[in-house]
């Protein structure tokens, strides 16, 4: 399975830092091909600039790369804190500049951009591991888990990846070693999930493929 993991947080000591890490390192010990993005590590250029809002817009090589493997891969991991109810700048930048129109979603033939986009991505499942100082009973009902519906409806429903699998790791600040050492074997069960998810998937595909197949001939 070809998986897809990023990282947005500056501190490489982070709880974040070593989710993302012992992620990548049980799904590549497991036979898995692994592509891994430290944002902050790789100094990601997160501006979106006017000339490449259009999809025929011309972009840069960095971010011609980053959209070829978003369009490639079967899982998508994300991995990020919770800033103000946000993803951090960088990771929001990765998101303008590389879910593209073109690549991770379409507008209908005739549609000049106002009716409902068609997801265009390859992957079936996403992962997003946030980390918090919030108790996650106060997050949902004073700020309504605004990370919840923006990766899982405004982005990856909207460009057509169906299985979600998010958890919110809370509270950091009060946490003791033990409780963090858990928190990483969650997150590498939580993927270890999500990729069984991803492998159900692929099989029903290519189930309907060779069946469409047959009928054809
Ligand atoms: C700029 C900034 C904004 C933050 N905003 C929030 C917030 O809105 N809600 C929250 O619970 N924690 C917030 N935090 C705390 C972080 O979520 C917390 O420090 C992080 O999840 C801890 O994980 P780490 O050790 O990997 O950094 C914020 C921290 C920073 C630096």
């Amino acid at each position: 399975m070809k998986i897809l993991i990023i990282l947005g947080h500056p501190d490489p000591g982070s709880l974040n830092s070593a989710i993302a890490h012992a992620i990548r390192d049980d799904l590549m010990n497991d036979g898995n091909e692994v592509i891994f993005h430290d944002l902050y590590e790789e100094g990601f250029p997160p501006l979106l600039d006017a000339g490449e809002i259009p999809e025929s817009g011309k972009i840069e090589h960095v971010i011609e790369t980053h959209c070829n493997e978003l369009a490639s891969v079967h899982v998508i991991v994300i991995v990020h804190p919770n800033w103000w109810g946000q993803p951090p700048a960088i990771l929001k930048g990765w998101i303008d500049r590389v879910f593209r129109p073109g690549i991770a979603y379409k507008f209908v033939e005739g549609d000049k951009g106002e009716g409902i986009p068609v997801g265009l991505l390859n992957a079936s499942t996403a992962v997003v591991i946030n980390t918090s100082n919030t108790p996650v009973e106060r997050e949902q009902t004073v700020f309504g888990d605004p990370l919840e519906s923006i990766w899982r409806r405004c982005i990856f429903d909207l460009c057509g990846v169906k299985n979600f699998h998010r958890r919110m790791f809370s509270m950091v600040v009060t946490s003791t070693t033990e409780q963090r050492i858990n928190w990483i074997e969650e997150s590498k069960l939580l993927c270890r999930a999500a990729l069984q998810d991803a492998a159900h998937n692929n099989s029903l595909h290519s189930d309907r493929n060779s069946a469409a197949l047959r009928s054809s001939r």
